[in-house]
C-alpha cells in the first residue's frame, strides 16, 4: 500500500471551466486517483478554485461587479460541474477562504524568517493615465521570446514567465495607454538560491515526460532570478508584515500553497487534523496534473518554495499535458475560444466526453477537438463497439437465462487470459500516466468480446446445446465484468451502470482493480438499458445569438458627423473603456436627448469606417421602417446584455453579415430572439416609446 497525493491545477474562478482544463488536468488526475484507490492505495486528491490575482480583478472590472461576486459565481459553478463530470476530489477548496489564507501567511512567514523573502526596490509598470501601478495581466504586449501575445507575467503562446521590463510594446489593458516603469518596493522570493538544489533533485527523475523535463531544464538553465511575490492589488492574501497593507501576495505564490492548505483543510474537516502529515511529511508520492502553461510553477517555483520551507514532500511526477485545441485554435477564456463545460454537459453524457478526451488526450503533443471526430468516436466506437457488446450479451442472457449461467471448466480460457492481461496492462499504463493507451486497450477488450461472441454464435448454440451456450455466455459476462472494472477510472458513471446491470448492488469503485480477473458471481440479470446514445451533427450546431457581445453603454458626448447629414458621432463609455460610435439617429433624437443616456451596444461587431469615421461597434435600436427607437437597459454601463436561456459565449468579433442573420424583434414592449427575452442584470430590456410588435432590431 502506497500513499499517493494527487494535486490538480486550480482553475481560475473567472469563467466557466472549459474542455481544455478537463483534458489537461481534471480528467487525467481523476483517472489516476480512481485507479489507485481501486488498487488499494491511499489517495489524497485536492484542488480548488484559484480566486485571486489579476485574472479575477480584470473580469470583475469588465463586468462592473466585485471580485467576490465573480469568484462566488464561478466557484459554485465549478463545484457543480466537477460533480456532474464524475471527478472525485477529497477536497475541492477555494483560495479565498480564511483557512487557506492563514496557511499561506504561515508559509510566507516561515520563508521570511528563514531569510528567503526580502524587500527590494524594483521597477514596475505604472499607467500615467489610470494613475496606478499595473500588476501582471493589466499589461499586454509582445513576448520577447516567441513574438506571441504576452499577458504581463506570462506569454500565452510559449508559456515563458516574464518580468515586466521584458515585454515588447506594453499597453495598459484598462485604457490602452503606454505605461511607464516606475520605482516601487516589493517583497522577493530568493529563487536564485535553488538552482543547484533543483538540478540535484531533478537528477534521478528519469520517469518524467520528456517535454516536462526539457522545459524545466531550460527554465533553470536560463538562470533563476529572484521573483517579486507581492503585487499592487487590494484583492488577494494580505501580506503578514507591517508596511505592506496596500499590497497583496502574488496569486501564484498563494495558489500553489493551496495544495498544502487543501490537504490540511481536508484533515480538519475529517476530524483528524494531523492526518495530512501522512501525505506531506511521511513517505508518499506526489503527482501534479496540469497543462503545459503551468509547468514552471510546479516544477521550479513550487518545489523551491517547498525546499525553502523544509520538511514537506516534493513532487514525484508532474505529467503535464500539452494543449487541447479547438478546430486548430488554442482554448482561451480571454479570447472566447473554446467549449464550455456547462454547455457540453447540458447536451451530452459526461462519460461520452470523458471517453473522447481520454482517447484523444494531449499527452505527447497538442490534440484537436473537432465535433466531427467527437461524433465519429462516440458513434463508431463507444456506441457501436463498447456499448453494443455489453448490450448484446446482457440482452441475450436476460432473455434466455435470467441469471449468470454456469460455466464449464475450461470454457474460453484463452480469451479470458487475453482480456485479463490487457486489464493488467491498462493498470500499468495508468500508473505511467499513459491514459490514452489505457483507453485504447479498453476498446480492444470490447472488440475481443465481440469477436468471441461472433465466433461462438450463442444464438445457434441455444437451440443445440443450452449448457454449452450458457457456458459461452458466462465467459462473455466475465469479459463484461472486466470491462466494467477497467472502465471505472475513465467512465465512472457508465461503469457503475454496467455493474448494476450485471446484478451487483454495491458501488463498483469500492471494488479492487484485481476483481476484474475474478470470476463473476451467479447474479440475476435483468433487462439491460442502453449505455450510450448516438449523436447527430445537428445537435452540435452552435447558437449564433450566443456569439453576440452586447453591453450597456453610456453616451457621454454627441457630435455631428463631419461628412454626413444624418449621422452622429457618439463618445460612449463601457465603464472602464471608451469608444466611438457612428449612429444614424439624427432624424429622431437630439443631442440633448442622447447625452447621458444608456444604450445597448453590440460591442464585438467588426469596427468599420462610416463615411470616413471609424465606428467601434453598433448601438442597437428597433426599426419599424419609419423610425428608430432606442433600447432602454437597466444595469450599469459595462454590464452584459444577454438573451435569457442562451449561453453567453461572445466571439472575439462578428461581421455585420453574421449579425443580420440573427433575427431579433420587438414583442409586447420586449426585445426577443426566438423565445428568448433580452435582459441585463436589472431585468428585461425596454424600448423607447410605444413600439409596434415585429420591429427588427439593428
Ligand atoms: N489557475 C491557474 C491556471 O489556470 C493554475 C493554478 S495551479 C495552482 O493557469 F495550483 F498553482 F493553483
Ligand atoms: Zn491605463
Amino acid at each position: 500500500m502506497e500513499r499517493i497525493f494527487v494535486g490538480v491545477a486550480w482553475p481560475y474562478a473567472n469563467g466557466s471551466l472549459h474542455l481544455g482544463t478537463l483534458a489537461g488536468a481534471l480528467l487525467p488526475g481523476d483517472i489516476f486517483a480512481r485507479y489507485h484507490r481501486m488498487k488499494g492505495n491511499l489517495v489524497l486528491m485536492v484542488s480548488g478554485s484559484d480566486e485571486h490575482g489579476t485574472p479575477i480583478t480584470i473580469t470583475a472590472e469588465k463586468e462592473g461587479v466585485s471580485p467576490k461576486e465573480i469568484v462566488d459565481r464561478y466557484h459554485e459553478e465549478h463545484v457543480k460541474n466537477i460533480h456532474e463530470l464524475g471527478i472525485k476530489f477529497d477536497n475541492f477548496s477555494r483560495t479565498s477562504n480564511e483557512f487557506h489564507k492563514n496557511v499561506v501567511k504561515d508559509f510566507f512567514l516561515t520563508l521570511y524568517e528563514k531569510g528567503y523573502i526580502y524587500p527590494k526596490k524594483m521597477k514596475s509598470f505604472y499607467c500615467p493615465n489610470c494613475n496606478r501601478f499595473l500588476p501582471d495581466r493589466y499589461v499586454e504586449g509582445t513576448c520577447p521570446h516567441c513574438g506571441g501575445r504576452a499577458r504581463g507575467d506570462q506569454c500565452e503562446e510559449c508559456g515563458a514567465t516574464l518580468e515586466p521590463e521584458e515585454i515588447i510594446e506594453p499597453k495598459c489593458k484598462i485604457c490602452g495607454a503606454t505605461p511607464v516603469l516606475k520605482e516601487t518596493e516589493h517583497l522577493f522570493f530568493k529563487l536564485s538560491d535553488f538552482e543547484e538544489p533543483l538540478l540535484k533533485w531533478l537528477e534521478d527523475k528519469t520517469w518524467w515526460r520528456d517535454n516536462v523535463m526539457k522545459f524545466t531544464m531550460n527554465f533553470i538553465k536560463s538562470g533563476l532570478k529572484d521573483r517579486a511575490i507581492t503585487r499592487d492589488l487590494d484583492w488577494g492574501v494580505e501580506v503578514p508584515l507591517k508596511g505592506y497593507e496596500n499590497k497583496r501576495i502574488y496569486v501564484w505564490f498563494d495558489a500553489v500553497i493551496g495544495y498544502l492548505s487543501a490537504s490540511m483543510e481536508w484533515a480538519e474537516k475529517a476530524g483528524k487534523p494531523d492526518e495530512w502529515k501522512k501525505w506531506w511529511m511521511e513517505e508518499a508520492k506526489h503527482y501534479y496534473f496540469l497543462a503545459k502553461d503551468n509547468i514552471p510553477f510546479h516544477t521550479v517555483i513550487w518545489p523551491s518554495m517547498l525546499m525553502a520551507h523544509g520538511e514537506l514532500n516534493l513532487p514525484y511526477d508532474v505529467p503535464a499535458n500539452e494543449f487541447l485545441t479547438m478546430s486548430g485554435k488554442q482554448f482561451s477564456k480571454s479570447r472566447g475560444i473554446g467549449i464550455w463545460i456547462p454547455d457540453i454537459l447540458r447536451k451530452f453524457d459526461a462519460d461520452a466526453v470523458r471517453y473522447y478526451l481520454s482517447i484523444n488526450m494531449p499527452e505527447k503533443h497538442d490534440t484537436d477537438w473537432t465535433w466531427e471526430d467527437f461524433i465519429a468516436k462516440n458513434n463508431n466506437e463507444l456506441v457501436a463497439i463498447y456499448g453494443n457488446f455489453i448490450h448484446r450479451v446482457l440482452t441475450f442472457v436476460s432473455k434466455n437465462f435470467g441469471e449468470v449461467p454456469e460455466k464449464e471448466e475450461n470454457e474460453g480460457r484463452e480469451v479470458l487470459e487475453e482480456v485479463h492481461s490487457l486489464v493488467r496492462e491498462i493498470g500499468e499504463d495508468i500508473e505511467k500516466c499513459h491514459f490514452k493507451e489505457g483507453m485504447k486497450k479498453i476498446m480492444r477488450i470490447a472488440q475481443i468480446g465481440n469477436q468471441y461472441m461472433n465466433s461462438m454464435a450463442p444464438w445457434k448454440l441455444i437451440k443445440e446445446d443450452k449448457q454449452k451456450c450458457g457456458s459461452v455466455l458466462h465467459v462473455c459476462l466475465q469479459i463484461v465484468k472486466a470491462l466494467a472494472i477497467a472502465s471505472a477510472p475513465y467512465m465512472p458513471q457508465a461503469a457503475q451502470s454496467i455493474w448494476n446491470m450485471l446484478g451487483y448492488v454495491d458501488r463498483i469503485d469500492g471494488h479492487s482493480w484485481d476483481d476484474a480477473m475474478k470470476d463473476i458471481e451467479r447474479n440475476r440479470i435483468g433487462e439491460p438499458v442502453p449505455l450510450f446514445r448516438k449523436i447527430d451533427m445537428e445537435e452540435v450546431a452552435e447558437e449564433p445569438a450566443s456569439k453576440l457581445d452586447m453591453r450597456v453603454a453610456l453616451i457621454e458626448d454627441v457630435k455631428d458627423h463631419p461628412n454626413a447629414d444624418r449621422l452622429y458621432v457618439l463618445k460612449i463609455s463601457l465603464g472602464n473603456e471608451k469608444r466611438r460610435l457612428v449612429a444614424g439617429l439624427k432624424a429622431w433624437y437630439s443631442p440633448e436627448e442622447l447625452k447621458g443616456r444608456k444604450i445597448v451596444l453590440l460591442a464585438n461587431l467588426k469596427p468599420a469606417k462610416l463615411r470616413g469615421v471609424l465606428s467601434e461597434g453598433m448601438l442597437l435600436a428597433a426599426d419599424d421602417g419609419k423610425r428608430a427607437y432606442l433600447l432602454t437597459p437597466n444595469a450599469k454601463e459595462g454590464s452584459r446584455v444577454f438573451f435569457d436561456g442562451i449561453e453567453h459565449e461572445p466571439a472575439k468579433e462578428i461581421t455585420y453579415e453574421e449579425f443580420r442573420k440573427i433575427k431579433i424583434i420587438t414583442q409586447n414592449g420586449k426585445v426577443v430572439y426566438k423565445e428568448h427575452v433580452m435582459k441585463d442584470k436589472g431585468g428585461e430590456i425596454g424600448i423607447d416609446g410605444s413600439v409596434p410588435d415585429g420591429c427588427i432590431i439593428r
